[in-house]
């Protein structure tokens, strides 16, 4: 062959290679291996914003020793050992402009060990490290973002082991957001240290009339906001419910191990909520598979707060190793039922969690009963059936029995289905599942036709019967 065109097809060849070792949006996919349960810890923005004064409130500001102290707690109050375990930095640890090498720099007054020291206490209390970072020109309270910095910011985060990174968008353009956010998941990855990737991506996008690509969306990060930022009311928490039940055909399918929706915070233990709107929200979170991130003044949380947010049983519900985000099955006048799919599960039949929520005012709790197969709870064999508030043992259910329930207003009833067997009789763990195709975890579009139709608003409104409600004059 005549040795230039030979030359010019080795350069050509040359090139690509360069391209394709070189271009991230060529292998961007996530490949953490990191959430296969949504991630549980603790997270500083909505209890503590962006309160830098440390001359006048420094137990409250954002610091290494607010950081350091709430990393004390997590495992001194029994937390870490109920599975939460991120310590999460969130806005204005950053000094307002970055070191000589173009570098990243924490605040010298309010970090004075800086980063890399905070993880590595974070670390010797077997907790994970998260920080918080923004894809445009300033992070939303403006400190220096990442844009034009993208592979030396990825660095610096894995030089200072840091294990997961919040990414917001504000000062960013949402279009460019298809390309970013999948350019900093591709640094991240390629310096080999595993770092949950929170995004905001989706957020902003609806906000400005894009459409998010989920599919983009859950290949790149693990986990993702749709909707505002929470605030410390019951108010805030019902928009995010109403948006999770109105928009649950489009964002339900997409989240699944390693990759989930994100709600926002949680604020139980907090000003806002009472404790029955608290128990609502922790059931709700632990219904839609999300992050459980507490954003609460751990040194003065209430007891009875810390019994919500440490409930094992409702973890356990959470972290249900399926990963299938549950849905919002029946809402009428002020009553919803939200049930999700778990383990264990028997020849094609799940064991399901069911929140019945009333966010009803009267102030007298609403009477909701219904027959079990309403819910698609078919298994003939019955469910083993359990309060996970109160403890309280149902015994086992068939089909045809009917369900009742009081439910406080604003607040919710929790319960477990577990199904029924010769298996169950005999101690069948948690998580076990027996019968079923393997490959559920990976995919739960393979859910069976009784689900489908449990997404789609079944008619169990004939059986509901809300007995008070009935009663009453409903004046809603
Ligand atoms: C918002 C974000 C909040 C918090 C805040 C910090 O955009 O949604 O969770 O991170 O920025 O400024």
């Amino acid at each position: 062959m005549d040795p230039i065109r030979m030359e010019r097809r080795q350069i050509l060849r040359f090139i690509s290679a360069v391209i394709l070792l070189t271009s991230p949006l060529l292998t961007s996919t996530l490949e953490n291996g990191l959430a296969r349960t949504p991630p549980m810890g603790w997270l500083a923005w909505e209890r503590f914003r962006c309160n830098t004064d440390c001359v006048n409130d420094p137990d409250n500001c954002i610091s290494e020793r607010l950081f350091m102290q709430m990393a004390d707690l997590l495992v001194s109050e029994g937390y870490a050992a109920a599975g939460y375990e991120y310590i999460n930095v969130d806005d204005c640890w950053l000094a307002k402009t970055r070191d000589a090498q173009g570098r990243l720099q924490a605040d010298p007054e309010r970090f004075p060990s800086g980063m890399k020291a905070l993880g590595n206490y974070i670390h010797s209390k077997g907790l994970k490290f998260g920080i918080y970072e923004d894809y445009g020109n300033y992070t939303c309270a403006g400190y220096p973002g990442i844009l034009g910095y993208l592979e030396l910011d990825a660095n610096t985060f894995a030089e200072w082991n840091v294990d997961y990174v919040k990414l917001d968008g504000c000062y960013s353009h949402p279009v460019d957001m298809d390309r970013g956010y999948p350019e900093f998941g591709y640094y991240l990855n390629r310096t080999g240290r595993p770092m949950l990737y929170s995004c905001s991506w989706p957020v902003y996008q609806i906000y400005s009339g894009i459409e998010p690509n989920y599919t983009s969306i859950k290949s790149s990060c693990n986990i993702w906001r749709n909707f505002d930022d929470i605030q410390d009311s019951w108010q805030s928490v019902q928009t995010i419910i109403d948006y999770y039940g109105e928009n649950q055909d489009a964002i339900v399918p997409h989240a699944g191990p390693g990759h989930w929706n994100d709600p926002d915070m949680l604020i139980v233990g907090n000003f806002g909520l009472s404790y029955e709107q608290a128990k609502s929200q922790f059931a709700l979170w632990a219904i839609w598979a999300s992050p459980l991130l507490m954003s609460v003044d751990l040194r003065t949380i209430k007891p009875d707060y810390k019994t919500i947010i440490q409930n094992r049983k409702i973890i356990a519900v959470n972290q249900d190793i399926l990963g299938i985000q549950g849905r919002r099955i029946y809402k009428d006048r002020g009553i919803e039922i939200w049930a999700r799919p778990i383990t264990p599960v028997v020849r094609s039949d799940f064991s399901y969690a069911i929140v019945f929520l009333n966010r009803r005012t009267d102030g007298t709790p609403s009477e909701v009963s219904v027959i079990n197969r309403e819910l698609g709870l078919t298994h003939e064999a019955g469910y083993i059936v359990e309060d996970l508030y109160t403890n309280k043992d149902y015994g086992i259910l068939t089909p045809d029995d009917k369900i009742t329930v009081d439910v406080n207003p604003s607040g919710c009833v929790m319960l477990r289905f577990t199904v029924a067997s010769a298996f169950q009789k005999a101690h069948l763990p948690q998580n076990h599942i027996f019968g079923l195709s393997s490959n559920i975890n990976q995919d739960h579009r393979q859910l069976p036709q009784r689900l489908q139709w449990l997404a789609r608003f079944p008619n169990i409104a004939r059986s509901l019967e809300a007995d008070q409600l009935k009663k009453r004059e409903v004046s809603e």
